[in-house]
């Protein structure tokens, strides 16, 4: 296959895990016989110092023509004044936007040999198997936004329309049906207007289009509990923007290391009509270890896998990656991050040990 990935390096240590992904995607092209054209765009941080911009119309337009994009990180310290003009962050928001990308794919597997990586008890966290669809281009992130008094009050609108809820519900439950037939729906519908309009849409549609799918409604804040006590309970569990972006920070703590988690950003699929899926860990980049050779590049990786499967229609290339990775962790390959205070290899390293074995 002939496929051309766009690849968004970013900020902090997204240069340098999105290297080791590179490594990776060139040795399955070498290995299965396929050519990737892989090209650099700029987007975050490193776009507003090169052009103002944090997402420039090349990049954007680059990556509406390609197959994949996969991207590292964005933001960090240096662009963080609250009163800045401009954010490396909105760049991401953007080109998710953009693309329409309406469903972030994020699966939560803790790897047998790393169970002693998570600062949870063994027995909650063994067997673990959540697939998180995160809704990602609607909710608080996207509400109107401004201020008044003066510029002594702030808001942002939480907005949620009937169609957006329900196209996340029918990919959710498709999912679901795929994999052990649940679904746990989470909002704050006690308290939140448009999460009374979620969970009322969500039953309707499960009722009407899933019934053989079992649907659990939880709220937020029990849910935040729940995962650390009884995660696996849960098989894909559907909520909104904000609500996603920090229950996945949390569950990560269930593999061991944000360093682990991969994600895959999907809209409308190509053969109806719609463009590449993005390929982002869900962790940020990492500014207090960024240059110091300590990122782990796993979920880098484990992204670039997910975009051979999801992306390219790649499944064996992706299953072969997957399982260097895990041979590589179960051969005792750790970073930093996941070694426990035990010895640690590099970024390159561990990098260097799933080539090995892929
Ligand atoms: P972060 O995810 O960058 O880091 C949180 C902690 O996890 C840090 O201690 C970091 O060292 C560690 N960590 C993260 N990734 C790691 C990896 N691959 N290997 C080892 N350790 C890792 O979150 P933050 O510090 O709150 O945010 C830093 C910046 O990143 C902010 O500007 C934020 O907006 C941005 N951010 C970007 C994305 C993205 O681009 N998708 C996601 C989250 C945060
Ligand atoms: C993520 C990040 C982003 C988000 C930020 C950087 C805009 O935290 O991808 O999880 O909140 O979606
Ligand atoms: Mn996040």
């Amino acid at each position: 296959m002939h496929a051309r990935i766009v690849l968004l390096p970013g900020d902090g240590i997204g240069p340098e895990i999105v290297a080791q992904a590179v490594r990776v995607l060139n040795a399955v092209a070498d290995r299965f016989g396929h050519t990737f054209e892989l090209t650099e765009q700029l987007i975050g941080g490193a776009a507003i110092d090169a052009t103002g911009d944090p997402l420039p119309a090349d990049s954007l337009a680059a990556c509406k023509s390609a197959d994949a994009i996969l991207l590292g990180a964005v933001g960090g310290p240096k662009w963080d004044d609250p009163n800045a003009s401009v954010r490396p962050e909105q760049g991401l928001l953007k080109i998710r936007k953009e693309l329409g990308l309406f469903a972030n794919l994020r699966p939560i597997k803790p790897l047998d040999a790393l169970v002693d990586a998570s600062p949870l008890k063994t027995h909650i966290v063994h067997g673990t198997d959540i697939l998180f669809v995160r809704e990602l281009t609607g909710g608080v992130y996207f509400g109107e936004s401004g201020r008044r008094d003066g510029g002594k009050t702030a808001y942002q609108e939480m907005v949620y329309s009937e169609a957006e809820v329900e196209r996340i519900v029918r990919l959710a439950a498709g999912l679901a049906r795929g994999r052990d037939g649940r679904l746990t729906s989470v909002d704050k519908a006690n308290v939140l207007e448009p999460s009374r309009l979620w969970r009322s849409v969500t039953s309707r549609v499960m009722k009407e289009e899933f019934p053989d799918v079992k649907l659990e409604h939880v709220l937020v804040d029990a849910m935040a509990m729940h995962l650390l006590v009884r995660p696996r309970d849960f098989d894909v569990v559907v909520t909104g923007n904000l609500f996603g972006d920090i229950l996945t920070d949390e569950a990560s703590m269930l593999p061991g290391s944000l360093g682990l988690l991969p994600s895959a950003s999907l809209g409308v699929p190509r053969s109806e009509g719609g463009g590449p899926g993005l390929f982002e860990p869900i962790h940020g980049s990492a500014p207090d270890i960024a240059g110091t050779g300590k990122a782990n590049p796993l979920a880098t990786i484990l992204c670039s896998a997910m975009l051979l499967r999801d992306g390219l229609g790649l499944p064996g290339e992706a299953t072969a990656v997957e399982r260097a990775v895990h041979d590589a962790v179960a051969a005792g390959v750790r970073t930093a991050d996941i070694a426990a205070g035990g010895p640690s290899v590099t970024t390159v390293e561990a990098t260097d040990a799933v080539l090995e074995r892929i």
